[in-house]
């Protein structure tokens, strides 16, 4: 049987480029410079298989340039925001993704950033680099402890729960808000409170973490007038997607004193960061690490040739989205 083309737009792990090669005609980017749109028009016209991910824009133009051999782009990662999943349905494209597999590592990054920033982590190893460090101090570089405080989650998926889960382990106290409330049982064990309002909870939490998709609904959720309803003392975490927070209104709250903190793994213009937000010490910035261990990244690529591989065999596909 002819072995579908299948063009990958990044250099992905050893072992997961390893099994591309051996079961389809892989092209792979050995060099991994993100492809320009140029060379994603040239790509969709000739393959059967896309992959790409979050780094890539396959917009509407994209998906129009696309050849009538193009059936499925298998996106390696689980946010699709990158994707106009829409136009490629009505194009007869099934657009999958890679869910489950990286729900450990995200919420790991988000109690990084949860710890790392109540505890003035990276503030203090950056004074210890300077030559600050003279001796331990007993007034010096305190910060909140977490045991009772308040947590509020946006977006109780896999990844809210995951958060929900090592926050009360920690000792928080787990409030929600999402679209729908979740089932009793998980919220009895989680001993979690569901707010339908968000402006209604905000103000009274002491951290926030967004893990929900971005979609055109959350696209700005948090705006200048919902940061104005959090907490002076409340920090906000997001390692969802960048748009989700209007990142020029956070700079300013944060410089108005209008919040404790931020912790962002992820940026509205990514991979440009608001430049006010660099250098603050009540701010602490990953470059988009959310998915990035070995077991989630070896996950990913097994899901996208499990997806792959049903779109050979003509079967359903486990994580269509489409
Ligand atoms: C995801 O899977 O959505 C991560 O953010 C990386 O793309």
């Amino acid at each position: 049987m002819k072995k579908p083309l299948v063009i990958v737009t990044r250099r992905l792990p050893d072992q997961v480029e390893a099994r591309l090669k051996d079961q389809f005609d892989a092209r792979l980017n050995a060099a991994d410079v993100p492809m320009d749109a140029a060379t994603m028009k040239a790509a969709v016209a000739t393959a059967e298989v896309l992959v790409p991910t979050v780094t890539d824009k396959v917009g509407a133009d994209i998906i129009a340039a696309a050849g009538p051999q193009l059936k499925l782009i298998a996106n390696f990662g689980v946010g699709y925001n990158h994707i106009d999943a829409k136009a490629a349905a009505a194009r007869g494209i099934a657009v999958t993704n890679t869910p489950g597999v990286l729900t450990d590592a995200s919420a790991d990054i988000g109690m990084t950033l949860i710890l790392a920033l109540t505890r003035r982590a990276v503030e203090g190893m950056k004074l210890l680099e300077a030559g600050g460090f003279t001796g331990w101090c007993p007034t010096w570089m305190m910060g909140p402890g977490l045991r009772g405080r308040p947590l509020g989650i946006i977006g109780m998926g896999r990844i809210g729960e995951a958060m929900a889960r090592r926050s009360k382990a920690f000792g928080m106290v787990i409030h929600y808000h999402n679209r729908k409330r979740v089932a009793a049982e998980i919220e009895r064990e989680l001993e979690a409170t569901y707010w339908p309002d968000l402006d209604a909870m905000l103000p009274e939490m002491d951290i926030v973490s967004i893990n929900t998709p971005s979609t055109p609904e959350t696209r700005h959720l948090f705006s200048a007038e919902r940061l104005a309803r959090m907490k002076k003392t409340s920090y906000l975490i997001n390692t969802a997607r960048g748009d989700i927070i209007d990142e020029a209104a956070l700079a300013a709250a944060l410089e108005n004193g209008a919040l404790a903190g931020a912790g962002l793994d992820v940026y509205e213009h990514e991979p440009k960061v608001h430049p006010k937000l660099i250098g603050r010490r009540d701010v602490v910035l990953l470059p988009h690490l959310g998915s990035s261990t070995y077991e989630a990244r070896h996950g990913m690529g097994a899901k996208v040739i499990a997806n792959i591989e049903a779109f050979v065999a003509g079967t359903a596909l486990p994580d269509r989205v489409n």
